[in-house]
């Protein structure tokens, strides 16, 4: 049977993390957590202040908070080791998909054993991993609740997914209070990631008329509400839409996928180091045009969500390529993504990875074959205006 949407994970949203993380720890019967964030969520008052409520119910807790950004897979190891040496028996985790990912990371391996890098192979088994509790404080990845962590492998310079059913979290708490911080640039391309998801999703071999359903939310909320939290990131009401658009397309992930927006951001972002949800967002244009031809009204659509009204007289494809051009619109003018010539890498350095990129796992979700040659075109169009 072909299940269409699956959803394990417990979503709780909250104005107090303090009071929230205790009652789930005191629900569920978790006495050891480990904290997984990175230095700088580690010093935030928030997460102090519930530090001190579970000091104060005699819940002794651990950190580590040597995340990283783009984690590589030493770093899931590390934790692995600061878990045991707790003798932990859950896992808090806040920040953004990094640390969220990092802590899926330490939870596979200690209930399963061996190297994080073991379970990239397609046919690794992963048994039920329990206990992750997750609180985003960006709204991009939807890590919270989705079932994929993306590691480095360093020896090869390669982004690799893991995808585990398994290991999604038990908890995803949804705090806007936690993402009134983030800075203007990252509140930009974290929510470009979340619109990558959407969309890809949205165009992917996997997609159905249930993740559909999401997927149009997921961009209608963003479209509408991403603005405001980028001009005025203390807008409450804007940060709440967008993390709840981010969680739902996390959702959405474990069932739809990607496609080859997010091949190009995993090869390409590893070895230049292009901030992700930049990436997705620089690569996503060239993606709604290959697949026009054959999803015509799916990408007119997200014109739509967009803000297009089209003409009766339009073709199907006129009105898609329109809906493209509203896509750069959005993402250049309205929400002023930096240009990715700011990053000084040149079109022959782009067009190296074109293997690479047509033979990253999630090029094959694309609804149109992905040969070098493709992934060279769309290489050409990454990043342009
Ligand atoms: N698991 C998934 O489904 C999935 C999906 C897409 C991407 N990813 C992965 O997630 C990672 C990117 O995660 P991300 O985009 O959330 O960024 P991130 O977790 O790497 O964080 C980026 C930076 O923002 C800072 N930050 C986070 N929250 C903040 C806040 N509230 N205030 C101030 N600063 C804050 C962090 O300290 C860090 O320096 C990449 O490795 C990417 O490949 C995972
Ligand atoms: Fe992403």
């Amino acid at each position: 049977m072909d299940v269409k949407l699956l959803q394990r994970v417990k979503v709780v949203d909250t104005d107090d993390l303090s009071t929230t993380l205790l009652d789930i720890l005191q629900t569920e019967g978790y006495q050891r957590p480990l904290f997984v964030m990175d230095h700088f969520l580690a010093s935030i008052p928030l997460v102090q202040a519930a530090q001190r409520t579970l000091a104060e119910s005699n819940i002794e807790y651990a950190v580590f908070d040597k995340v990283v950004s783009d984690p590589p897979a030493a770093t899931v190891m590390a934790g692995v080791q600061a878990f045991k040496k707790h003798q932990a028996d859950s896992i808090i985790a806040i920040g953004g998909g990094s640390s969220i990912d990092v802590a899926r990371g330490i939870n596979i391996v200690r209930v399963n054993g061996g190297d994080i890098l073991d379970y990239a192979k397609s046919d690794a088994v992963i048994k039920d991993c329990p206990g992750l509790i997750a609180v985003p404080t960006t709204s991009g990845t939807g890590s919270e609740m989705s079932n994929a962590l993306v590691v480095t492998d360093v020896q090869t310079e390669k982004k690799m997914a893991i995808l585990a059913d398994n290991a999604v979290s038990e908890y995803a708490v949804l705090c806007p209070d936690m993402v009134l911080s983030l800075p203007q640039k990252m509140t930009i391309a974290t929510g470009l990631d979340a619109f990558s998801h959407a969309a890809e999703g949205y165009t992917s071999n996997l997609s159905s008329p249930v993740t559909d359903a999401i997927c149009e939310k997921v961009m209608f909320l963003l479209a509408n509400y991403l603005p405001r939290a980028v001009k005025n990131g203390q807008d409450r009401e804007a940060r709440q839409r967008v993390m709840v658009a981010a969680a739902l397309a996390g959702w959405m992930l474990n069932n739809a996928g990607t496609n080859v927006g997010h091949s190009m951001a995993h090869v390409l972002g590893s070895k230049y180091h292009i901030v992700h949800g930049e990436a997705v967002a620089y690569a996503l244009p060239g993606v709604l045009s290959f697949v026009s031809p054959v999803l015509p009204k799916k990408v007119a659509e997200i014109g739509q969500i967009l803000g297009l009204t089209y003409r009766d007289d339009e073709s199907e494809s006129e009105r898609a390529s329109r809906a493209v051009e509203a896509y750069r619109h959005f993402r250049d003018d309205i929400l002023g993504l930096h240009p990715f010539s700011d990053y000084g890498i040149s079109t022959d350095q782009l067009l190296e990875n074109a293997s690479a990129v047509a033979n990253e796992q999630f090029a094959g979700n694309t609804p149109r074959k992905i040969d070098e040659a493709v992934a060279t075109q769309l290489l050409k169009e990454f990043g342009r205006r």
